[in-house]
């Protein structure tokens, strides 16, 4: 079938507008929310046994994992590495028994990403694939195949794929959480209901479109743009960065919020705008005092928070960005949907060609 932008000016407002639809889509193949359980396809091995997770990805698939390690580690406690697919064959990672080899990848051609599940595969582990075409490479050779139902994701810049991804990520923790025995039914309960919750609260946050789109000009001026985030939040921070450089081709750094004082402050003027991603709870006073660092120097600070945080840290602020109230764990899947639209609405402001970003390919089939 032909895929056409329906009502949108580009693919890539429609596939942001898409999630809602196509995350619950993805959860409810991964849900049962009768039972309030998760589940996943059927396995030949048991997921009990894993004692390592490896993940490998490219790009915005990579901070999927990265924000997967967090998850994994508090609710499975089955410690986790992230490396990049270009560096993982090279560095001659050791891959002990019972390592779970996990791939993630929207295209499941990426030329890195398949030579390192080739790799571990020889290496006899173990592999699961997240992965958005069935038809693919990466598909038909893991030997767990964990579909995203995104659909066909023609923009360049990756957005309704990463947030299915991290759908699916979330399940998987939670698999592997409970198979060793870390996840209560009443925990496992209870991230079914967060879960099931995801859809409506992208709706929300899709709600802020118009005012995201007002920020947009004061952004596209800036020469540099930085994104802090703590917890499963840096590694949105980094998407964040990663999503505006490619399509409105300003410079961006995504930073853990704490690490600033370690060096990139000295970045900050007030031709700085900084994007803070802090959801209210446990992490949310220690990003505010590293945002008020910021602040001291003349930082223009973007926060989007919910309204608890920004009634508590939202003055002074250039602008706020109000998120539904939602559990910290899956804050990443509903705070993705503000950061992809300030990238998309910048590159539109810039005159940019957002689906087809100059240097770059969708499906990076070459190493
Ligand atoms: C995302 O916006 C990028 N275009 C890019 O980083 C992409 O995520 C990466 O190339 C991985 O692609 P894959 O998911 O198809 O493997």
């Amino acid at each position: 079938a032909l895929i056409d932008k329906g009502n949108h000016r580009h693919f890539m407002q429609k596939e942001i507008y898409e999630q809602p639809v196509v995350v619950a889509q993805t959860l409810s193949s991964y849900l049962r929310t009768l039972e309030a359980k998760v589940a996943l396809p059927d396995m030949e091995f048991d997921l009990g046994s894993v004692e390592r997770v490896a993940i490998v990805a490219c790009g915005t698939a990579s901070y999927v994992g990265a924000i997967g390690k967090y998850w994994l580690e508090q609710m499975a406690r089955v410690p986790v590495e992230v490396d990049v697919a270009s560096e993982f064959r090279y560095r001659e990672p050791v891959l002990g028994p019972n390592t779970l080899g996990l791939v993630i990848s929207q295209s499941g051609e990426t030329a890195d990403t398949l030579a390192a599940l080739r790799h571990m595969k020889s290496e006899g582990v173990t592999t699961a694939g997240i992965i958005n075409v069935p038809t693919s490479s990466m598909a038909r050779e893991v030997d767990l195949l964990l579909p995203t139902h995104a659909g066909p994701e023609i923009g360049v810049a990756s957005t309704k794929a990463f947030t299915c991804q991290l759908a699916v990520m979330a399940a998987l923790a939670a698999n592997i959480a409970r198979a060793k025995g870390k996840l209560s039914d009443a925990d496992e309960a209870v991230l079914v209901k967060h879960l099931a919750e995801v859809p409506a609260a992208m709706n929300a946050a899709l709600a802020h479109d118009a005012e995201i789109e007002g920020m947009a000009h004061t952004i596209a001026g800036a020469r540099d743009v930085l994104y802090l985030g703590r917890g499963p939040d840096y590694p949105l921070a980094l998407e964040g960065a990663l999503k505006l450089k490619e399509i409105s081709y300003i410079h961006a750094e995504g930073y853990a919020a704490g690490e600033m004082k370690h060096g990139p402050i000295a970045l900050i003027d007030e031709s700085v705008p900084v994007i803070v991603i802090a959801p209210s709870g446990p992490l949310f006073d220690k990003t505010v005092s590293n945002m008020q660092e910021v602040q001291a120097r003349g930082g223009k600070v973007v926060l989007i928070s919910d309204s608890e945080g920004l009634a508590q840290a939202g003055e002074g602020a250039l602008a706020t960005i109000e998120m539904p109230k939602v559990h910290p764990l899956i804050a990443p899947l509903v705070y993705a949907v503000p950061v992809q639209l300030l990238a998309y609405h910048v590159a539109v402001v810039k005159g940019t060609d957002v689906d087809q970003p100059r240097n770059l390919a969708k499906s990076v089939t070459v190493e």
